[in-house]
Parts: structure tokens; sequence; C-alpha cells
């Protein structure tokens, strides 16, 4: 089924006549399109969905591309990213021209999918800029960080289930509803993973996001479970490298105040709504990548 989607990428792709550009697309890691598999499990494998699904993981790939500029990152997915091979320039400008034709294509399909998919890229990229700006502070307001991870990560799989419906002719709301929670989850699920798991399994530094200035919801979460004085402690720590102690007080806090229970219980009751709609709807295969989704440890 995914083969049909890496087939109208690379047409995409040779269609825009530049060997830089077909070079420059194989060094990127093809992820686990989490988006296409959802687009074809709701719409089926014809042309409309195939062409979606290739048009979706374009734009992810486009997002990806520039959020590791932003972020100085220099691996992606445990290789080194395209930026840290090429430089940001190379990788800023092919993730504008994945996006740009991703975008092309779009005015293919219908107008009715080309606005959900549209309208979810400018949701991303109000996220993207959202977690910078959140970043520049120590943010404890958990409905803004709600806000943002639905828009950087939430929205466009929301869009995905939703176009996948409309293709098919299935209720739109519970599609949208269901790649709502299943985006939310993912992005927490991410977060809290940050915390619990080992460098090298993340493939980049545990407790890197707060190092990097995000406040994730086990942060939320932690910050209102602490006294005033450790409050002030855990802000001192904030956007810095920590050292291997200061790391270890707030993992020890975490656990004493079974912060990653509660987060991840949180994430939970997203997927378990997921899980229902679909179940509803008979969907057994959407209901169990939602499933999935909240046992990966990685
Ligand atoms: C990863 O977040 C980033 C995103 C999911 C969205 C990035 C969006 C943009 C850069 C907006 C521009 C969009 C286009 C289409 C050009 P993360 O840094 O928390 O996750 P990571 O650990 O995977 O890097
Ligand atoms: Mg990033």
């Amino acid at each position: 089924m995914l083969s049909a989607v890496e087939r109208k990428i690379g047409q995409f792709i040779a269609e825009l006549g530049d060997k830089e550009v077909s070079v420059l697309y194989t060094k990127l890691p093809a992820g686990k399109r989490l988006r296409a598999k959802l687009i074809l499990k709701i719409a089926g494998s014809n042309l409309a969905a195939v062409k979606t699904a290739a048009v979706v993981e374009m734009i992810h790939a486009a997002s990806l591309l520039h959020d590791d500029v932003i972020d100085d990152a220099y691996t992606r997915r445990s290789k080194p990213s395209l930026n840290a091979l090429y430089g940001n320039k190379t990788a800023i400008m092919l993730g504008d021209i994945l996006y740009s034709k991703g975008f092309l294509e779009l005015n293919n399909i219908s107008t009715e999918i080309a606005k959900i998919v549209s309208n979810a890229v400018v949701q991303l990229s109000l996220g993207e800029l959202g977690d910078v700006s959140l970043s520049k502070t120590f943010n404890v307001d958990r409905e803004r960080y709600l806000r943002m991870i639905y828009q950087k990560t939430a929205s466009l799989i929301e869009a995905s289930a939703g176009a996948a419906a409309v293709l098919a002719g299935k209720p739109k709301e519970a599609y949208l509803t269901y790649g709502r929670n299943l985006g939310m989850a993912f992005q927490m699920i991410d977060d809290i993973l940050d915390i619990t798991q080992d460098a090298q399994t993340l493939g980049k530094p545990a407790l890197h996001d707060f190092a990097e200035g995000k406040t994730t919801l086990p942060y939320i979460y932690l910050y209102e479970a602490l006294d005033s004085a450790e409050k002030a402690e855990l802000q001192g720590l904030h956007a810095k490298v920590l050292k291997p102690e200061e790391a270890l007080w707030i993992q020890t806090k975490m656990k004493e105040h079974q912060i990653i229970e509660q987060s991840y219980l949180e994430a939970r009751a997203l997927i378990e709504e997921a899980i229902a709609l679909m179940s509803v709807q008979g969907e057994d295969a959407l209901a169990g990548i939602a499933q999935e989704m909240i046992e990966r440890e990685f």
C-alpha cells in the first residue's frame, strides 16, 4: 500500500527535472509514514488517496527540514540531518521545493482537500513559531502548551484523517477528532520519552527539550506539584545545559510526584477517545494504530 505513495512521491520529484533535488531527496530518512498510512487506511489505495498521502508526506518532510534548521538539530532518526550534511541553505531550499511541489499537486486533487491540507499547514507554521516563542520563556501555562502542540503536530495528522474521510465519503468529524487526538497524544508521548529514555535510544541527549527551553507537559505538571523554593529551583535550571546532578534532581522530583504517570494518563485519555470513535465506525486497523501509539517506547 505505502509503496504506491513512495512511487508517487518519486514521480513528483522526478517531474521537477532537477538531478540535485533527486539526489538530496534520497538522503532523507523515510520515517514511519504515519500520515500516509492513515490516509490509505481510511480512503483505500485509489489515485486521489495516494496523491493526497504523497502530498502530505512531502509537506511533512519539508516541515522537518525547516525544523532541524530552526532547532539546530544535527541528527534526524539517528542519522545526520540534511542541514548537518549540506548546510542550512540547502536544507531550507529542499524544504521549500518539497512544500511548493506538494501544494502544486494539491490543486489537482480537489478544492475541499486542498483547503483542509493548506489550513493545516498554516496551523503547522503558527505552531512552530509558537514553539520557538514559548521556548524563550519558562512557560507553565498548560493551555498554551496544548494549543502549540495541536498546531505544530496534531493539525496535519487531523487534516490527513479528515481529508481521507472526505475522499471516502465517511463522517468527517469523527475522523478529524481521531486524527487530532492521535497527534496530540503522539507529541505528549514524544515529550515524555525525552525525559524517560536514555540518550542512546533517543539519538539525542535526554532532557534535551528543557535545555532547549521547552517546558513540555511533564515540566508544567512538575512545576504545579513543587513547593515555592523548588519552583524557583526548577525555573533556575530552565534553558541551560544540565549537570548530571541537576538532571537527576528533575528526574527524582518527577518520580516523587508521579509526573510521568500523570502526563501519560492525559495522552492515554485522548487515545481512548480516538479508539472509541473508530470502534463505532468499525475501523479496527485505525483503533490499532492508536493503541500502538500509546504503547510505543520510541
Ligand atoms: C517537529 O517538532 C516540528 C514539526 C512537527 C512542525 C514543523 C513546522 C514548521 C517548520 C513550519 C514550516 C512548514 C513547512 C511546510 C515548510 P519538534 O522539534 O518538537 O520534534 P523533533 O524532535 O522531531 O524535531
Ligand atoms: Mg525539532
